[in-house]
């Protein structure tokens, strides 16, 4: 069978048989409907004017605010969010970033649902399965309406608690050019005692990269709601988040009285620390990057990406041609634009590679939903550091990653640039059980 070969048409894989494959059972694509929530969340998804600072910008909330609510649960917690649509004409879904939920609860709509009409509701049920750090946002015409504010934070928190470890959680978005941390277009302030320990979530919700980078070492502790096996504190490099991207960094509170600054690209922080601390000068941007590949120790991965049964590639370019009956130039997998791009076809239990590459003149950070991938090896250089768990991944153009996953969650998926308008212009796949 060749590897990422691909004739027109079709996606390369080979046809070896799948021993002993399991069928697809209703209930793996949906949540038990007779279990009682844990969490349960009710969200009103309006159109509104957004004030920020002095500038006003028309966008959307979920109960009144963007951000809407941070949902939070401990791991096992069934959630249940009860959407409502108040008045966005097109329509909204929620879809659960990062979470490998049933795919009926995925949220796409099109894909997984239909959209939710103003004056009409949607009941979404998943068991918060993986603690982690998620966010939600709506996959309804999602350029629009992700930079119009109608996302949020999904927090969910091992169990057993981590003790002594203070949670702060920074979501990063630009509503109408303004930057903001948690939906405020000023610094985040985190008050908290000399010498303690901080887990840092930050979620970039916009499209392009986040540069985050300290005062003080901090550690990456987990990426994409996925532990980092065995991380060292770095003290000069930045962190590059993705777009859709999360991580968990660690930070030690200083015992003298000082806080620490945790830049969110240039003007915006966060600030850890004691009531009255002094401020803290912006540290100058490193130009030194934590590289994932080696970041972390090795650690079992739970399958064999060299048994895989399944090799795909994805290969990112653009052409002209129609998208949408509209001529142009647009991204292209495969040498095919949307919706000509074939699906990947998988079945349940099959181990997947996909091989992707990028000779497209622009970065895409790529998004895969229900499951969760490894990075085998980037620009041919194998992976040496914790296993590199990643749904969003910063593909850089000339750029070629290997990734592996295993295909455990039946359904309809998409794999898609969270450079939403990149999206919007037809740059996805679907992942299809048969
Ligand atoms: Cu965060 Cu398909 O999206
Ligand atoms: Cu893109």
């Amino acid at each position: 069978a060749a590897d990422y070969g691909g004739g027109p048409g079709t996606f390369a894989h080979d046809h070896g048989e799948t021993a002993g494959q399991p069928r697809l059972s209703v209930e793996q694509l949906v949540a038990d409907p007779v279990r009682r929530a844990d969490v349960r969340v009710d969200l009103a998804a309006a159109r509104a004017t957004l004030a920020l600072g002095a500038k006003a910008v028309p966008g959307f909330t979920l109960n009144g605010t963007s951000p809407g609510p941070t949902i939070r649960a401990v791991q096992g917690q069934l959630v249940e969010v009860h959407l409502r649509n108040v008045d966005v004409a097109d329509g909204v879904a929620l879809h659960w970033h990062g979470v490998d939920v049933p795919n009926a609860e995925d949220g796409t709509a099109g894909v997984t649902q239909d959209a939710v009409l103003p004056g009409h509701d949607h009941v979404y049920r998943f068991v918060a399965e993986d603690a982690g750090t998620y966010w939600y946002h709506s996959h309804q015409l999602s350029a629009a309406q992700v930079a119009g504010g109608l996302l949020g934070a999904l927090v969910v928190t091992p169990r057993p608690a981590v003790a002594q470890q203070v949670d702060a959680l920074a979501l990063s978005h630009t509503y109408g050019g303004v930057r903001t941390l948690n939906g405020v277009a000023g610094d985040q302030h985190v008050v908290t005692a000399p010498g303690r320990s901080v887990r840092l979530r930050l979620v970039n919700t916009d499209n392009g990269l986040v540069q985050v980078w300290g005062s003080a070492p901090y550690t990456v502790l987990a990426v994409d709601g996925h532990d980092v096996n065995r991380p060292t504190p770095v003290s000069g490099p930045a962190y590059t988040l993705t777009a859709g991207g999360r991580v968990d960094l660690g930070l030690t509170v200083p015992t003298d009285g000082s806080a620490v600054r945790v830049q969110v690209s240039k003007g915006l922080a966060v600030v850890v620390g004691p009531d009255g601390a002094p401020d803290v000068a912006p540290p100058p941007q490193p130009t030194a990057q934590v590289d994932l590949l080696s970041y972390g120790s090795p650690a079992p991965v739970g399958f064999d990406p060299a048994t895989a049964t399944r090799r795909f590639r994805y290969s990112i370019g653009h052409r002209p041609g129609f998208v949408d009956g509209r001529p142009g130039l647009w991204w292209s997998v495969n040498g095919h634009l949307y919706p000509n791009i074939p699906m990947m076809m998988v079945s349940s239990g099959d181990v997947v590679t996909v091989h992707l590459d990028n000779h497209s003149g622009e970065a895409h950070p790529m998004h895969l939903h229900g499951h969760h991938a490894v990075v085998l090896a980037r620009d041919g250089v194998a992976a040496t550091g914790s296993p590199w768990w990643f749904d969003s991944l910063d593909v850089a153009d000339g750029a070629t990653y290997d990734v592996a996953f295993v295909a455990d969650n039946p359904g309809i998926w998409m794999d898609h640039c969270h450079n939403l308008e990149h999206a919007a212009d037809g740059m996805v796949v679907h992942l299809m059980y048969t």
